[in-house]
């Protein structure tokens, strides 16, 4: 049988912290204490004007190679998650193979799953490297997050940053992803969208970020604690084995709500929402590169990760790293 382990992680944060006080400096009618009190988030990043989420998810991914001690040649399948891409097509991934040199005929493609699109693309990897068709994935989330805000809306433009995160998988004798679950349901599609188009050379719709923020609080709270119960069956191992739950980072008061309901104590989970606010896509992979190198999650440790996001999508992966 085969199986698919972590080899590297990477990560990527464009320019300098943007505090809550920035924000209220900017002219945004809000305050530390609100954001804070609400959603934990102290600071995010935003990319300057005109870069990409492809040149941030290069930058992650180069990092991710370097961590995993392999040749770029040798990656033969990109997956990147975004819901802020370059360009309508080509896909991001195509960007990412070319501006890593990639010309091993290889597959890339995007996902688009909002901020659970990370966890589709490790679920997809997982199962492309044990059917034996691919060996080494490298899976990015990456977003521009800042692009598709309405800075005039206080109530979602001080939730989200910029910001990628990368990760090799390859293939392995031993166990790495044990179990991985994806779900959707687009009944929810209402609740958080960005419901614009193009057509004609016009934005047709709105083409900013829309979300009804209570039904989303209680509908990510509901799914991530069913879907992270339903990894943990399907491994076969016990809640007390689980070193670190690497949650998407939207909003403490969720993390803090999921953890709860599995039973973890605060200590086991990964947070960086305080210093990136909800990076989408990316927040998972740079949540788990941060603490990689910070040296919270170290070889041989068991992980929960898990996301949910607009669609409405949701989706968790039990991994040993
Ligand atoms: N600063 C100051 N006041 C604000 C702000 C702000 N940034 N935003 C809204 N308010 C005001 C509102 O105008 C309202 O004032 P009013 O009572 O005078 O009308 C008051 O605060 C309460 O507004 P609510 O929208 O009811 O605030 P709520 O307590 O629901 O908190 C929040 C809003 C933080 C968005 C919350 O609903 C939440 O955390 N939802 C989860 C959403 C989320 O995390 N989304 C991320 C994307 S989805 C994902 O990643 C899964």
């Amino acid at each position: 049988m085969i199986h698919a382990r972590i080899a590297g992680t990477g990560s990527c944060l464009p320019g300098e912290a943007v505090t809550n006080d920035d924000l209220v400096a900017r002219g945004i009618d809000t305050s530390d204490e609100w954001i804070m009190t609400r959603t934990g988030i102290r600071a995010r990043h935003f990319a300057a004007p005109g870069v990409t989420a492809s040149e941030l998810a290069l930058v992650a991914a180069r990092r991710a190679i370097e961590a995993a001690g392999c040749a770029t040649e040798d990656i033969d399948l990109v997956i990147v998650a975004t819901s802020t891409p370059d360009y309508i097509f080509p896909s991001t991934a195509t960007l990412v193979q070319d501006g890593l040199g990639i010309r091993n005929g290889g597959a890339a493609f995007d996902v688009q799953a909002v901020c659970c699109g990370f966890v589709y693309g490790l679920a997809i990897a997982e199962k492309f490297i044990a059917s034996g068709s691919h060996r080494r994935a490298l899976v990015i989330g990456a977003e521009v997050f800042s692009r598709i805000l309405d800075w005039s809306d206080r109530a979602t433009c001080v939730l989200f940053g910029d910001g990628a995160g990368a990760l090799v998988l390859e293939a392995s004798a031993v166990p790495g992803v044990r179990a991985t679950a994806l779900h959707a349901d687009g009944g929810h599609h209402s609740i958080l969208c960005v419901p614009g188009s193009i057509a004609d050379g016009k934005v047709t719709g709105d083409p900013f970020l829309r979300m009804d923020g209570q039904a989303v609080f209680r509908f990510a709270v509901k799914v991530l604690g069913e879907v992270a119960r339903e990894v943990i069956n399907r491994a076969g191992v016990s809640h007390e084995s689980i070193d670190w739950l690497v949650p998407h980072q939207a909003n403490i008061r969720i993390i803090q709500s999921t953890a709860k309901r599995l039973g973890l104590p605060m200590d086991k989970v990964v947070t960086t929402v305080d210093r990136h606010g909800n990076t989408s896509a990316a927040s998972v992979p740079l949540a788990l590169d941060c603490a990689v190198r910070a040296g919270q999650i170290r070889a041989g440790q068991r992980l929960l990760i898990e996301g949910v996001g607009g669609g409405f999508t949701w989706g968790a992966a039990l991994i040993d790293f």
